[in-house]
């Protein structure tokens, strides 16, 4: 390989052209060229010192290229930009752009998203620290700033002054009397009466879940949270699985055994007078008790489960008084477990579900840790237990999920093995994603996995305030700055306290510090916090009018957040060169959008490695890094070499089929650009020329209608490429050597948020005719073959009604090929209808060749257009705002046989609108709903 780079006197950044050949004539043409080059480093070191924004558009300019004075000497060579894009992109000067100012009053919002990032890992806090260490430039914190700094401070106190709750019993045991009804509601329900549980007195504030009976019921969340710390018993959540035991505190009796015996000298059977009048010691404590399926309604909404719909109140918290567990095994004479062994220690509950008892185990260790305070509960805010909450005696393990908190106890048992009952195998797991029904044949090897079983809570946050259809009523201007409190509540598995919470209004860029509300005496052995927390935190009334959704997180004392995709759907492992990741994480903000990652997620083919490699840069490399979790075992290496023997033959066959053709798969070629086009206010029309073919005649690019070309630019440490849609040819009688490319500038912004713009746009608009980018092609999953015939990752579909939806400009490229292609064709009988959503009028992209469609052919093609402005001049008649729901269901084809939707524009708007609104109008991802 030959560079500029090794010719002597030159300084790294002046290096502009790499030839892949030892070609002699750029050796040659080295020295005279090289002097020639002004040596403008500057962008350098403004990169350096962040002292401003640096573009794409600066190095280009900086940066000659001699391939155009002259090509001949560079005939074989590639200009290449002397910066990673990565430098561009990860600029230190737009994090910093704030503190430029010698003075920078922080206003009580820039202070609040600071103080959450001084603390982690994020650049921008780390600066601020070092800036005010230095002295280089003050930080004035506003009035604001400092009653939040006092709040901080007071809460920290707080904490630090805990002092550990010893579970003293707060006087007598009441009964379930006349005198409890701000604990409990007396009346009987009607909806109890035709069933075993019609003696129970039930709150109606209880909203239940599963019909009538058995009761499943949790309370109105903003009820759940405006009753406080402690849940009354009447709004403390039920989860019954059959009708509630009729037991009595006299003549109820629970046995304690081992199975083998030999561990417990002393199997006893107890009744309630022996647990409670005084051999035993008596703890009352605080406990927060969620439901396993707390919030499945949010998890069945992303994909259904067998359990039913929980909404976030199928957890509450109540003072739990009991006798510890050790006390009673150690009064039945346990003997020590051998050190090496894991034991388990069983419960059994007296009621009669259909599946057989509900039982289940736990880890004995657990239960024989004092630390951990597992106790026999007897009592219940005050009280003897509600009969829903397992009257006379249950178990409650604190920081447990609650399937594990066994009520109406019959029975206490050790084992050297867990617990095989039904409820034990099949209740309270989490499974992998492909196990979606308990009939699957790997089903129950994964249920009956101790590996599977939810133990621990996990850690959870969630908004109580603003309640569901809460109103603010924006009466003038000044309602937008007044203060609104957004209150929820936190908590966590394992007695782990609560370290953070943290409320974001912007989609998560930005995350607000919320204060922090606990127990009066939250703390036990020192570390450990049983119950939930309150959280709080102000903002004003304008950024929730902002906001398109408030968010809430919490993290604990690993700095564990919670993950921001549900386990069960978002669990996403790909493999990349025989590398297994986990790009969970990415889903969220992959700027290609989660599908295309999700394609490939959870599967063995070389597919994933070739696309990942064409379209991703040295960023991504970075952030695919962090999710690496493992190699692929030597079985598995052999079914993907089965694969690459099969990719490698889909590869032949299709250079075969495009032999003669310019663009080729799997070889970048390049493409001069020869015109250039203002469109419209931002976009322009590219013209480039194929390389010709060997005998002088020009190429032809022979792309498929519906699919992309890879666009490459060198950088220092690698191409960078994108797919683009060219809007000619589109036919074959349009072939003539060139293609145009109709592309949006995404210009470098130096606004409150600075950006560099887009990478290849800006350089596109920067080139001079005479240069080259590289293409490869074709990509992209939907090709258009005619008559209503389509070919949609690899299986064929037919169309006769079409209805494309394009956002922004660019979402118009591939929708033209089709429209165009159909149009041309006489005998093409394909209905096609357009929705076509722009900011302005100018703005439509190919407008005159729409409109003409639409006057030629009204019968077969109609388009809809959505401006977020009105022209003035010309009366407006189609929609004003932004693709909807409603718009789609007007203007598209109703769904039925035959009616495919074909999607493209920003992720964002594809997946949280068109998607969402399409399929509530009856069309499937994937069947009827496609994104190019
Ligand atoms: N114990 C018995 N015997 N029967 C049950 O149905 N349900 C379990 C657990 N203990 C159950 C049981 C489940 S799934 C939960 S979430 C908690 O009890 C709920 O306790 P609660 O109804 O007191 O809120």
């Amino acid at each position: 390989m030959v560079s500029l780079k090794e010719c002597a006197g030159h300084e790294k950044g002046d290096v502009l052209i790499t030839s892949t050949l030892e070609a002699p004539t750029i050796a040659s043409a080295c020295p005279g060229s090289i002097s020639d080059a002004p040596v403008d480093s500057h962008w350098r070191r403004a990169l350096h010192s962040g002292e401003s924004l640096v573009t794409v558009r600066d190095i280009k300019a900086a940066s000659p290229n001699f391939k155009v004075k002259n090509p001949r000497n560079y005939d074989f060579a590639r200009y290449v930009l002397p910066i990673t894009e990565t430098e561009i992109k990860e600029q230190k000067h737009l994090a910093k752009q704030s503190l430029t100012d010698e003075n920078v009053v922080l206003s009580e919002a820039a202070f609040l998203s600071s103080s959450t990032t001084l603390a982690s890992d994020d650049p921008v806090g780390g600066d601020r620290i070092a800036s005010q260490a230095n002295g280089t430039s003050k930080l004035v914190i506003s009035t604001e700033g400092r009653e939040f700094h006092s709040k901080i401070l007071a809460e920290f106190r707080t904490i630090a002054a805990f002092k550990n709750n010893l579970g003293v019993p707060n006087g007598d045991l009441k009964l379930l009397d006349g005198d409890a009804l701000e604990q409990l509601d007396s009346a009987l329900s009607i909806d109890d009466q035709n069933t075993p549980d019609s003696w129970i007195p039930r709150s109606p504030e209880l909203l239940r879940l599963t019909g009538k009976h058995p009761l499943n019921a949790e309370p109105n969340q903003l009820l759940l949270f405006e009753a406080g710390m402690i849940t009354p018993t009447k709004l403390h959540f039920v989860r019954n699985h059959a009708a509630v035991p009729q037991l009595n505190w006299e003549t109820h009796t629970f046995s304690v055994y081992a199975d083998p015996p030999d561990i417990l000298s002393n199997p006893r059977q107890f009744n309630m007078a022996g647990l409670t009048s005084g051999d035993f010691s008596i703890l009352e404590i605080a406990v927060t008790m969620g439901c396993d399926g707390n919030r499945r309604k949010e998890v069945n909404m992303v994909k259904r489960t067998v359990g039913f719909n929980w909404s976030a109140s199928g957890v509450s918290t109540a003072i739990w008084r009991g006798v510890p567990v050790r006390d009673v095994l150690l009064a039945c004479g346990i003997r020590d477990t051998p050190p090496d062994e894991r034991w388990y220690l069983n419960f059994e509950g007296a009621d009669e579900p259909a599946d057989g008892p509900y039982a289940t185990s736990i880890p004995l260790r657990h239960a024989m840790d004092p630390a951990n305070d597992v106790i026999l509960a007897f009592g219940m805010n005050g009280r003897v237990l509600h009969p829903d909450h397992g009257y006379p005696v249950r178990v409650i393990i604190p920081g447990y999920v609650g399937g594990r908190q066994v009520k109406w106890l019959k029975k206490i048992w050790i084992t050297k093995e867990p617990n095989m009952s039904y409820y034990h195998v099949w209740d309270n797991k989490v499974l992998p994603s492909f196990i979606d029904s308990k009939n699957h044949p790997l089903a129950r090897t994964f249920f009956e996995d101790e590996s599977t079983a939810c133990w621990e809570q996990t850690l959870q946050s969630f908004i109580c305030k603003p309640a569901h259809d809460e109103r603010i009523t924006l009466v003038d201007a000044s309602t937008y700055e007044k203060t609104y409190t957004v209150e929820g509540i936190a908590f966590n598995g394992g007695g782990e306290r609560i370290e953070r919470v943290e409320l974001s209004l912007d989609g998560g860029k930005t995350w607000k510090y919320c204060f922090r509300h606990f127990l009066k005496s939250p703390l036990r052995h020192g570390d450990k916090y049983w119950a939930w927390i309150f959280w709080s935190c102000d903002v004003k009334v304008r950024e929730m009018v902002d906001a398109f959704e408030i968010i809430v997180r919490a993290h604990d004392k690993k700095k564990n957040f919670q993950p921001e995709h549900i386990t069960w759907l978002d669990d996403a492992w790909i493999i990349l060169d025989n590398k297994v990741y986990d790009v969970t994480s990415v889903l969220s903000w992959h700027p290609g959008g989660a599908k295309s990652i999700m394609i490939y997620a959870g599967k063995a083919t070389v597919d994933a490695t070739i696309e990942y490699k064409a379209i991703h840069d040295n960023y991504a490399h970075l952030r695919r890094d962090e999710g690496l979790i493992g190699g692929l075992s030597e079985d598995a290496i052999k079914v993907m070499q089965a694969d690459s023997i099969r990719a490698a033959k889909d590869l032949a066959e299709l250079k075969a089929q495009r032999k003669g053709l310019a663009l080729q798969p799997d070889v970048f070629v390049p493409a001069k650009l020869i015109r250039r086009k203002s469109v419209t206010a931002d976009s322009s029309l590219y013209t480039f020329e194929l390389p010709r073919n060997a005998d002088g005649t020009h190429g032809a690019l022979g792309l498929p209608v519906g699919r992309h070309i890879q666009i490459a630019l060198h950088f220092q440490d690698q191409a960078v490429s994108r797919s683009y849609t060219p809007v000619r040819p589109v036919l074959p009688s349009e072939e003539d050597g060139t293609f145009d490319l109709l592309v949006k500038t995404y210009m470098p912004s130096t606004d409150d948020v600075p950006s560099p713009g887009g990478t290849i746009s800006n350089y596109l608009d920067c080139m001079e005719e005479g240069e080259e980018i590289d293409i490869r092609g074709p990509s992209g999953g939907i090709t258009y073959k005619g008559r209503g015939s389509f070919q949609i990752d690899g299986e064929p579909f037919h169309f006769d009604k079409a209805s494309p939806a394009a956002c922004h400009g660019s979402g118009l490229t591939p929708h033209w090929q089709l429209i165009r292609a159909i149009l041309s064709d006489p005998k093409d009988q394909t209905l096609i209808t357009l929705i076509n959503s722009n900011k302005t009028y100018d703005d439509i992209w190919m407008r005159s060749g729409l409109e003409q469609y639409a006057q030629e052919h009204p019968g077969r093609f109609k388009m809809w257009n959505i401006l977020s402005i009105a022209p003035e001049d010309l009366g407006w008649k189609h929609s004003l705002g932004r693709l909807a729901k409603a718009i789609m269901d007007e203007h598209f084809y109703p769904s039925g046989t035959g009616v495919g939707t074909f999607l493209c524009g920003p992720v964002g708007l594809i997946e949280d609108v068109a998607l969402p609104a399409l399929q509530e109008l009856g069309f499937e991802d994937g069947r009827s709903i496609f994104a190019f």
